[in-house]
């Protein structure tokens, strides 16, 4: 039996029909760009996340990269971000000419440490990096960093702790944006109602690259807010900074157009969404089954009140040298397996320039070491998953 990571044959069977018509829909409109399909997800997912505006977009990166624009974030200004990530989160930040202030995260679930956020906030204003590990541009002479704004990451489809998060950011007047590129359709309890993820911030950003939980066949992403001002900016700045119409340019802006193209698939397989967060959660319970019981392994941890999507299933080795071993027998067995991330962003060559140095992030650090993550998606068999068990066991 071959066992792929993520299965998007078996789901394309699903829904072909339905992906197929809607893109002859959009070939024989010739709206290519900024066809109606586009309003007509927007309406639909901002409608299932609970916010009242969402604005389609060319990628994951490029939403980040619009929220950000949007509030204002630039030079002299502190971005707070989980180092354990995707280098987009804090990619886009230094683009801007903004400086990524990295913050620890939580050992058990892998996202943003909130105790560490109001450290590193509070090391910020003083210029002080024996209170928080801080990068070198935060202590130098050009006078502290203004905190600004934080991106916390709800990591393989699990919500940020934003109970803890959000009072933090306001105590500190920051800016919350979402990156929930891996959790779009995730839920939380939060003040006594159900919040699903894209919900929380003043912009809420996710990916639909193929194989995140919601993905399209290409590449594509969205923001999401309830702020009609921001609402405006951002549809502003993802056409070159367009104004009242098409040819006068008002501000900075980039081409972040989602594809028409795109919708339409989208729109397709939104369908079946709820349905396949139904059965990852049908794969995750077989996973805790089948693995509890194995010596040394950590198995993801959802929080109560949670729902995760598992954008990935991420299990921890008690030590690298375990997971060096593991990787080795599902290799042997033929099952694919990957390692997010084997390397947190602060350690990353791109940012030698922020002066971090190993040590300064324990947490990421030991969990990059040991952490690796087998195959996950809805259509994952029973008997799929007990060979891959079986592999583990060795
Ligand atoms: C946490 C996180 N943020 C941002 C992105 C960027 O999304 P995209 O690949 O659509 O640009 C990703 C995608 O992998 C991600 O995992």
């Amino acid at each position: 039996m071959s066992i792929p990571f993520i299965d998007l044959k078996t789901q394309y069977r699903r829904v072909a029909a339905e992906v197929e018509s809607g893109i002859q829909a959009v070939l024989q409109s010739g709206a290519y760009i900024n066809g109606p399909e586009v309003a007509r997800l927007e309406e639909r997912l901002a409608g299932y996340c609970g916010t009242r505006y969402a604005v389609g977009c060319a990628s994951g990166t490029d939403a980040l990269m619009m929220a950000l624009m949007a509030l204002g974030v630039g030079p002299g200004d502190a971005v707070f971000c989980p180092p354990f990530t995707f280098m987009a989160t804090a990619e886009v930040v230094a683009l801007l000419g903004a400086t990524p202030v990295f913050v620890d995260v939580d050992p058990t679930t892998y996202n943003m440490d909130p105790a560490q956020l109001d450290k590193a906030v509070r090391a910020v204003r003083k210029a002080d990096a024996s209170l928080y590990p801080l990068p070198l541009q935060a202590t130098g002479t050009a006078g502290p960093l203004t905190p600004k704004a934080v991106i916390p990451v709800d990591l393989f489809g699990l919500l940020a702790d934003y109970a803890a998060i959000l009072p933090v950011a306001a105590e500190h007047g920051l800016f919350v944006i979402e990156d929930a590129a891996q959790a779009f359709g995730a839920t939380s309890e939060y003040s006594g109602a159900t919040r699903r993820a894209c919900s929380f911030g003043q912009i809420a950003c996710t990916s639909f690259f193929p194989a995140k939980p919601l993905g399209c066949y290409g590449d594509g992403g969205m923001c999401f807010t309830d702020d009609p001002e921001l609402l405006e900016l951002l549809r502003s700045i993802r056409v070159h900074g367009q104004g009242a119409d098409k040819y006068q340019n008002v501000r900075l802006g980039i081409t972040g157009r989602l594809d028409t193209m795109q919708a339409a698939v989208l729109l397709a397989k939104f369908e079946i969404f709820e349905d396949e967060v139904r059965l990852r959660q049908e794969v995750a319970a077989r996973y805790a089954e089948l693995l509890g019981g194995l010596p040394g392994l950590t198995l993801p941890v959802v929080p109560g009140g949670n729902v995760s999507v598992y954008a990935q299933y991420s299990i921890q080795a008690e030590s690298g040298a375990q997971r060096q071993e593991l990787l080795e027998r599902l290799g042997k067995a033929s099952v694919p397996s990957s390692i997010y991330y084997p390397v947190p962003l602060h350690l990353q060559p791109a940012f030698a320039n922020l002066g971090y140095k190993p040590g300064a992030m324990p947490v990421s650090e030991a969990v990059a070491g040991r952490i690796f993550s087998i195959p996950m998606h809805p259509y994952l068999t029973a008997e799929a998953q007990q060979e891959i068990a079986k592999a583990l066991a060795g």
